[in-house]
């Protein structure tokens, strides 16, 4: 579990030209990750609810689809990731989209990166459960939010690591996962307000009404038992 590791990842999974990490979240995967990626996506955006031109920060950025995806609805993004193979691939890829001159990238660390409050919006999406401290991160991105400015964080639950042993022990790379009530404490501490937290539900259609009624009573007893412990992690908070 060391940082060389997060920067070997690339190298370690097929390299620069792996089909996934160039196309993310459309080939190269499976159509039910794929469609769990644009889902949290079509989310991030209805959650953030910015202006076009605003300036988004993608902390931990790995290969570049969500600031792509940003850009494309008119924000200016900086991303930043730990690895500079992951950075590479996201500068490719936002030229390959023709939104290389809305986007800028850097290779940074989230638990010392130290940003002017230029942003109107910091993304933390699937990359803080592979640091150690995400007090620091928190922090970091308190302090690179303009006053008003908004936090969206998008991690793996509180089981994650556990199911994720295998991937360790097999790249080195940290595998996390949170409750949610000890990230919101953690944002509070950081100086963040207005603190939500979302349960995605994940349920697009249903074959018919009444399986729309059973799923929904389902997941009211579902989602109240697990919420805390079991369930992806959203949580918005402002600056
Ligand atoms: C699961 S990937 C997700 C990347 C991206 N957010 C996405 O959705 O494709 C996790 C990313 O976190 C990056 N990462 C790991 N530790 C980091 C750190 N300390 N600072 C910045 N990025 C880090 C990894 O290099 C990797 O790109």
């Amino acid at each position: 579990m060391s940082k060389q590791d997060e920067i070997d990842y690339v190298k370690n999974t097929g390299g620069l030209t792996r089909v996934w990490l160039n196309e993310k979240p459309f080939r190269g995967g499976n159509p039910s990750e794929s469609a769990r990626l644009l889902r949290d996506f079509a989310a991030i955006i209805e959650l953030l609810n910015l202006a076009e031109g605003a300036r988004v920060l993608d902390a931990g950025c790995g290969p570049g689809w969500t600031s792509a995806f940003f850009a494309r609805m008119g924000y200016r993004v900086t991303g930043f990731d730990l690895a500079p193979d992951m950075v590479t691939l996201a500068e490719r890829r936002a030229a390959r989209e023709g939104v290389g001159a809305q986007c800028e990238f850097v290779v940074a660390d989230s638990e010392t990166f130290d940003f002017p409050p230029e942003f109107d919006a910091v993304v933390v999406y699937d990359t803080l459960h592979h640091v150690q401290r995400e007090d620091l991160v928190l922090r970091n991105c308190f302090r690179a939010l303009k006053p008003g400015g908004k936090i969206l964080i998008a991690e793996p639950g509180f089981l994650h690591g556990q199911r994720a042993v295998a991937v360790t022990e097999k790249l080195g790379v940290t595998e996390r996962g949170f409750d949610p009530r000890a990230l919101k404490k953690i944002l509070a501490q950081s100086g963040f307000h207005d603190i939500r937290h979302f349960v995605p539900t994940y349920r697009a259609f249903m074959p018919s009404p009444f399986a729309a009624l059973k799923t929904a009573l389902y997941d009211l007893g579902y989602y109240f038992a697990l919420a805390h412990t079991h369930l992806q992690v959203w949580l918005v908070a402002r600056k």
